[in-house]
């Protein structure tokens, strides 16, 4: 149960896992997303489910290693099994004929968007897609996000690929062209949803934003992901993970996410020491 079946290293700290569940691969659509804990220790990770194979009961993940958990999921191989994997969780996207849209991912953001983009593809629409990185190296699912595009426009903040900028340059870009938006979809880092929900705002154009708060039980019992949006307390876990850029209080999401930095760095040096004395336990480690 909940086996890893396959594992990828796509970019620096950025990992690619296949894992065995036949019921979340059945029932899963895009924009929803997994809860996991390792083992009886460990801290509860939502994880968007990137794509499934419902004949073959496999869900895929993507993710990058920021701090314990992702690191100590990271560290599992083929063969290992996940204690826990709840979901499908949170709201799907809603998908239809759009028209245009345009989806936008940042970094890790682009294997969130991915599935969206695929089935806004599928359902008709002309799919225009921005991926961004910091640099070439980091940038993931170039190939994929053009197999699901009608178009693929390419930044790094570093100029090393594409063009050189963040992806509201892309984005701004595009509408100056005169290109009709029916829909954005952005998800990435905080600051850049923050961003693109600032321009699309300031051109009248529909954005959807999916929100990464931290998360403990994934259930809207414990208020740990609340976020206002339009002035009211809303809980990502059931009520999203998607809202509507316009209305999300970015700041205090920001504020939020950062509550806990000094536990996260303790256990990330707890994490780096209990690894180093493992290797030197091992035969031949120093
Ligand atoms: C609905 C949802 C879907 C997600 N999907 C993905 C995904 O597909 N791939 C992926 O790599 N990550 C995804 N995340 C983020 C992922 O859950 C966190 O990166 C992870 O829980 C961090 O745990 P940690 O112990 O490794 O790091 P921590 O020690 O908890 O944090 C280390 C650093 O990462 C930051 N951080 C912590 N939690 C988050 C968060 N939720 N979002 C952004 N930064 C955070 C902290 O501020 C800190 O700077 C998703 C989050 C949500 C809520
Ligand atoms: S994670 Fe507890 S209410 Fe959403």
């Amino acid at each position: 149960m909940n086996q890893i079946l396959e594992k990828k290293i796509i970019s620096e700290g950025v990992k690619d896992i296949t894992i065995s569940s036949q019921h979340i691969a059945r029932k899963r659509k895009a924009g929803q997303f997994i809860i996991l804990r390792i083992d009886e220790y460990g801290e509860r990770i939502p994880m968007t489910i990137v794509d499934s194979d419902p004949k073959a009961g496999t869900i895929r993940l993507i993710f990058q290693e920021v701090g314990k958990s992702t690191y100590s999921l990271g560290d599992l191989e083929v063969g290992d099994e996940i204690l826990d994997l709840v979901g499908p969780l949170g709201k799907p996207t809603h998908i239809e004929n759009f028209g245009t849209v345009v989806c936008v991912g940042g970094g890790i953001g682009v294997a969130p968007v991915y599935p969206i983009a695929a089935a806004m593809k599928e359902a008709g629409n002309e799919v225009i897609s921005i991926i961004g990185s910091r640099d070439k190296d980091l940038l993931i699912m170039e190939q994929e996000m053009s197999e699901v595009s009608d178009r693929l426009l390419i930044t790094t903040d570093d100029g090393s690929y594409g063009l050189h900028g963040f992806v509201t340059n892309a984005l701004q870009n595009l509408i100056d062209e005169g290109v009709k938006i029916d829909l954005c979809v952005a998800i990435g880092p905080v600051v850049m949803m923050g961003a693109v929900s600032n321009l699309t705002k300031e051109f009248g154009i529909e954005t959807v934003v999916s929100l990464n708060s931290i998360m403990v039980d994934g259930t809207g019992m414990c208020g740990c992901c609340r976020v206002t949006v339009g002035n009211k307390t809303q809980f990502v876990c059931v009520d999203g993970p998607e809202f509507d850029g316009h209305q999300v209080d970015f700041k205090e999401l920001m504020m939020r996410q950062s509550a806990y930095l000094p536990q996260e760095k303790e256990a990330m040096d707890r994490y780096h020491k209990c690894k180093l004395e493992r290797l030197a336990a091992q035969p031949g480690g120093k």
